[in-house]
């Protein structure tokens, strides 16, 4: 007989600043979707980083590249991390691994995320191996460059990156 437990629906988030969102987050995404019952991509604001593209853009292209994935909701935040896990009461805390480098910072992040709250595990997925050196940065400065990136993003980000690009540049 099923538990109270076993019928908790068991939910991840996967954060990030997607901007934008790349194949390589899709693919991290699909397989996170394949592991837990449901997950909520946390668009970041992330203002310091100086974003191309709003974060209500952002969570918009990734609600268009991921109509697919039934048990995807995307939500933005501007806060800790923590407190988003803790209001949704999510399991666990979804990052893309692509490389040695990138271990370094998520391995500072997810301890500092466990510090602030005990229970905070963070679960790193590695994207498939086509996909390991794209980036969002590097993706938009091949764009701004004249570069075709359609290999690298989903067609709907592909468009509103040429139309950002267009729109910054004039
Ligand atoms: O895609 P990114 O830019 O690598 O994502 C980084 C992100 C958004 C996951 C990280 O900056 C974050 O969690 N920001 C929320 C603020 C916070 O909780 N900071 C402390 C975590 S160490």
């Amino acid at each position: 007989m099923a538990t109270a437990q076993s019928q908790a629906v068991r939910k991840a988030i996967y954060p990030g600043s997607f901007d934008p969102m790349t194949f390589g987050h899709l693919d991290v995404l699909e397989r996170a979707a394949q592991l837990f019952d449901e997950i909520i991509v946390a668009v970041a604001f992330n203002r310091s980083k100086g974003p191309l593209f709003s974060s209500e853009e952002r969570a918009t292209l990734i609600e268009q590249c991921t109509a697919h994935l039934k048990n995807v909701r995307v939500v933005r935040f501007d806060g800790l991390l923590v407190d988003l896990v803790r209001q949704e009461k999510a399991v666990a805390v979804v990052r893309g691994l692509r490389a040695v480098s990138d271990f370094e910072f998520e391995f500072q992040m997810a301890l500092m995320n466990r510090k602030l709250e005990a229970s905070f595990e963070t679960l790193f997925l590695t994207p498939k191996e086509d996909y390991t050196y794209i980036s969002s940065r590097i993706v938009k400065e091949v764009a701004r460059l004249g570069g075709d990136v359609a290999s690298f993003v989903p067609g709907v980000v592909l468009e509103a990156l040429v139309r950002k690009v267009a729109e910054v540049a004039r």
